[in-house]
């Protein structure tokens, strides 16, 4: 049984990567919506492809949330990182302070010996107050260094559930619905096609610095997501996917 289980993942592996023009699909056994085993696992093979293709002096930029959280737990290397930086992705979302980008970026930074910087504005700006912000030296610095990062780590998430997270407001919500918004990442809200239905002002990653990005590395699992990650895979700027089984077989049926 044994076999037989790592050769299906392996086979979906090579299928997933092979639909959506990936680099490397990684699969962890289970399903991390009902399995703390299989989302901690989840976080160590995220771990893993990225200390894989981390080089010297990169800055790397990680978004928030349950899984993310779980990468940095699990992030070691076997030399410290004097010269690499962990900064956030984008700015906070007001949940609660473990799973913000800013704890992950400082808790990656500190079990690899390397450098981070904070970003201490929230993610969601009206435009004038997106406008003045971006005027400040200190937030424009660090924002220049987001805009940067070599490597992008982030989580997906299901769309309405993102949503509510992020606190959009139901007017928004409803036109999401209506265009058929089905999975949420980075800030921005994708419908199957991966066609961008939703986005917002952020002093962060915006998506053409997504699309410039030379690694992008996507960590997200469970069965309730396995269509967000086909939409995202479907926008077609990821280059490495960690997912867990259950997520990987919705993901093979649709594909
Ligand atoms: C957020 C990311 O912090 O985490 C989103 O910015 C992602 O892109 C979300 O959708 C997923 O969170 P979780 O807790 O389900 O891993």
């Amino acid at each position: 049984p044994m076999f037989k289980e790592w050769f299906g993942l392996s086979e979906m592996e090579d299928k997933i990567r092979r639909h959506y023009g990936l680099k490397r699909v990684y699969i962890v056994p289970g399903d991390s919506d009902t399995s703390k085993t299989a989302k901690r696992e989840l976080g160590r093979a995220a771990s893993q492809a990225l200390t894989r293709l981390l080089n010297k002096d990169d800055v790397v930029a990680v978004t928030g949330g349950t899984t993310m959280a779980q990468v940095a737990n699990h992030l070691t290397v076997p030399v410290p990182l004097p010269t690499n930086w962990f900064v956030p992705a984008r700015g906070g979302l007001g949940e609660s302070l473990d799973y913000q980008a800013n704890t992950i970026a400082s808790m990656m930074a500190k079990r690899t010996g390397a450098q981070y910087r904070l970003l201490h504005v929230p993610d969601h700006l009206g435009e004038e107050a997106y406008v003045t912000l971006m005027q400040e030296p200190n937030i424009q610095e660090i924002v220049n260094v987001i805009r940067k990062a070599r490597i992008v780590v982030h989580g997906i998430g299901d769309a309405m559930v993102m949503a509510r997270r992020r606190k959009v407001d139901q007017a928004s919500v409803d036109a999401m619905r209506t265009e058929g918004a089905l999975a949420e990442s980075f800030g921005y809200y994708f419908d199957r096609n991966g066609a961008v239905v939703h986005k917002m002002h952020t002093a962060g990653l915006r998506l053409e610095d997504i699309v410039a990005t030379e690694v992008v590395i996507a960590v997200a699992g469970g069965v309730s997501k396995g269509e967000a990650i086909a939409a995202v895979m479907k926008f077609g700027h990821d280059d490495v996917l960690v997912t867990d089984e259950a997520a990987a077989q919705v993901i093979v049926r649709i594909i």
